[in-house]
């Protein structure tokens, strides 16, 4: 059989700030209660950047941890792409901070604005660049301030989000071409830009010139998100080669326990096998897969030759999944 160069998850990691605002402190200034946001979305508490930190500073943290686990130095880091929503600056792009702030040489790095499904469209744009032979240690990485774009008077959002940031390093390696190999088996990115309405920022530079907060009608958010993941979900995993049910850890995006329970059952995935983060993490958008997967890496759960399906929807609306063997 021939040998084929495909693109492996070599090291995670993540990061979350000190700060821990539970669903009581939101209850004091909100109409709300820890009740409502457990029940109907199993949030608990969520972490919150101090205001000294900017996204760039989560993100470096978080490539630190996943370098230091794949045994890279900087030094042969020749690729970042920062997934992330809310960039330090509008421009120059997250990931050049960040590269800075590493300390890395002179490479490629670029941010991709998918909001919540940025971390599924990274590592889909650094597959390309790795399997094609033009980046040998890439790191993708979800970096979010999600608190930063809250209406904290519409308890409708405000409840429903976090900061965080996590991060992969993606190198090289060899493969036979067969769902055995190590690496990016399979992906199935979309977008409907004209769902917009349902989950935007009512700001930017080009409009009204503001950072703006972010809007959603929730429950339209919610009915498309069971029925199009799943969808995306099949079909990652026929361009992967595999079964869902083959699947080791089905690691979603962290929005909403009774999206992610309802997304599961629909694609006969045992609940034993879902990786859920929400309680303690909410959502943190473009971290909230990278971050799951460090914490499931960290316990032990994930291990070297496990199946990974993992999977994500938000603002455009975008969607999407990955398959991939750790
Ligand atoms: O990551 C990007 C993708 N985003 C998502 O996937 C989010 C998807 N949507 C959701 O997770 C859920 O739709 C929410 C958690 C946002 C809302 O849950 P829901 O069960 O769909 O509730 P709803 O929007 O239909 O609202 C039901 C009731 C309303 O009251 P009335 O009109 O029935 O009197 C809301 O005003 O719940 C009320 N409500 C709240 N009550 C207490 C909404 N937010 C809150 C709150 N506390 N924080």
């Amino acid at each position: 059989m021939s040998s084929v160069r495909r693109s492996a998850v070599t090291g995670v990691g993540g990061y979350l700030p000190d700060e821990i605002v539970t669903n009581d402190d939101l209850a004091k200034f909100v109409d709300t209660s820890d009740e409502w946001i457990r029940e109907r979305t199993g949030i608990q508490m969520r972490r919150r950047a101090a205001p000294d930190q900017a996204v760039s500073d989560l993100a470096v943290e978080a490539a630190r941890r996943a370098l230091a686990a794949a045994g890279r130095s900087v030094d042969e880091v020749d690729l970042i792409i920062v997934a992330t929503t809310t960039p330090d600056l509008t421009f120059p792009a997250t990931a050049a901070i960040v590269q800075r702030k590493l300390g890395c040489p002179v490479g490629v790095a670029f941010d991709i604005q998918a909001v919540c499904s940025g971390f599924v469209y990274a590592l889909s744009v650094a597959d390309g660049f790795v399997a094609g032979g033009r980046s040998r240690c890439a790191l993708v990485i979800g970096a979010e301030m999600m608190t930063r774009l809250m209406d904290w008077t519409d308890r409708g959002t405000c409840v429903l989000f976090g900061d965080g940031a996590g991060a992969v390093v993606v190198e090289p390696v060899e493969g036979q071409g067969t769902t055995a190999d190590r690496g990016l088996l399979g992906f199935a990115l979309r977008a409907d830009g004209t769902k917009q309405d349902l989950l935007y920022v009512d700001g930017g530079p080009s409009t009204n010139g503001q950072v703006g907060k972010l809007r959603m009608q929730g429950n339209q958010v919610f009915r498309h998100a069971v029925v199009n993941i799943s969808e995306a979900v099949t079909a990652a995993a026929a361009d992967a080669g595999i079964e869902v049910d083959k699947v080791d850890w089905f690691i979603p995006h962290q929005a909403n326990l009774r999206i992610l329970e309802g997304v599961a059952k629909r694609l006969g995935i045992d609940e034993a096998k879902v990786v859920t983060t929400v309680a303690e993490h909410a959502n943190t958008s473009a971290a909230s897969i990278p971050l799951a997967m460090s914490v499931a890496v960290a316990d032990g759960r994930i291990k070297p030759g496990d199946l990974l399906l993992l999977e994500a929807m938000g603002g455009g609306l975008t969607w999407g999944a990955c398959v991939l063997r750790f």
